[in-house]
């Protein structure tokens, strides 16, 4: 069956999580962050997501916005960066302003153009989301943010995945969801999407019950893959 709607994670997958602490590290204010920003970034991203399985499990959901501050405090404290309330409200800032990848409006722009639906699906709450899609410029491109606030628990929750087929009507099969997450790939395919999922660190394939049916470096072949 043709795809009709391309769907996307967010964090990870459109914008660069780790822009935040790269940013600050280059700014004056915090010449400490030089030597250990991707270490900070690595914690942060990592306990992040954490907290969103644990919270989904143990049934005591908060929203994305709150996990990523929960997350940032660990990491910060994991470094040795817990005495800087400056620089813990600047990464908070920033990360409501992060980059795109480079080959993202591009790859939209060719979605759009081909007649495709296109939306984010993602953990993040509508607001954060509002702000990195605005600050990155994907507004025009994209038809619509769907929010995991929705239905109050996080991915990979089937209740989730359950919101693009609500949204677009569509069935599964016409369904391709792109992550750069290896376990939102996986747990998109077990769902019964079509799915890529686009590697960029180059990790192994992750040992859950479902994988990926496509594995891409980045977004950019998107577009020739849903022309199938
Ligand atoms: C998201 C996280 C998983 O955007 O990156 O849903």
């Amino acid at each position: 069956m043709a795809i009709t709607t391309c769907i996307f994670d967010a964090y990870g997958t459109l914008f660069d999580v780790t822009a935040a602490a790269r940013q600050a590290a280059q700014e004056p204010e915090f010449p400490h962050l030089v030597d250990n920003w991707a270490t900070l970034a690595n914690h942060w991203r990592l306990k992040q997501l954490q907290y969103t399985w644990l919270r989904a499990i143990t049934k005591t959901h908060a929203d994305f916005w709150q996990v990523t501050q929960d997350g940032l405090d660990w990491a910060m404290e994991a470094t040795g960066l817990s005495g800087d309330p400056t620089l813990r409200q600047r990464l908070l800032d920033l990360y409501w302003q992060l980059q795109a990848y480079e080959e993202v409006p591009r790859m939209l722009e060719s979605l759009k153009a081909a007649g495709l639906n296109t939306a984010i699906l993602s953990n993040g709450s509508p607001d954060m989301l509002a702000g990195a899609v605005r600050s990155a410029g994907l507004s025009e491109t994209l038809d619509d943010i769907l929010s995991v606030e929705t239905v109050g628990i996080f991915k990979p929750d089937s209740r989730v995945y359950d919101l693009v087929g609500q949204r677009f009507g569509c069935r599964n099969e016409e369904v391709l969801f792109v992550s750069s997450n290896g376990w939102d790939a996986a747990g998109a395919s077990g769902y019964g999407f079509v799915t890529a999922w686009a590697n960029r660190a180059g990790e192994p394939v992750d040992r859950l019950p479902w994988t990926p049916q496509h594995i891409l470096s980045d977004l950019q072949a998107i577009p020739e893959l849903v022309k199938g």
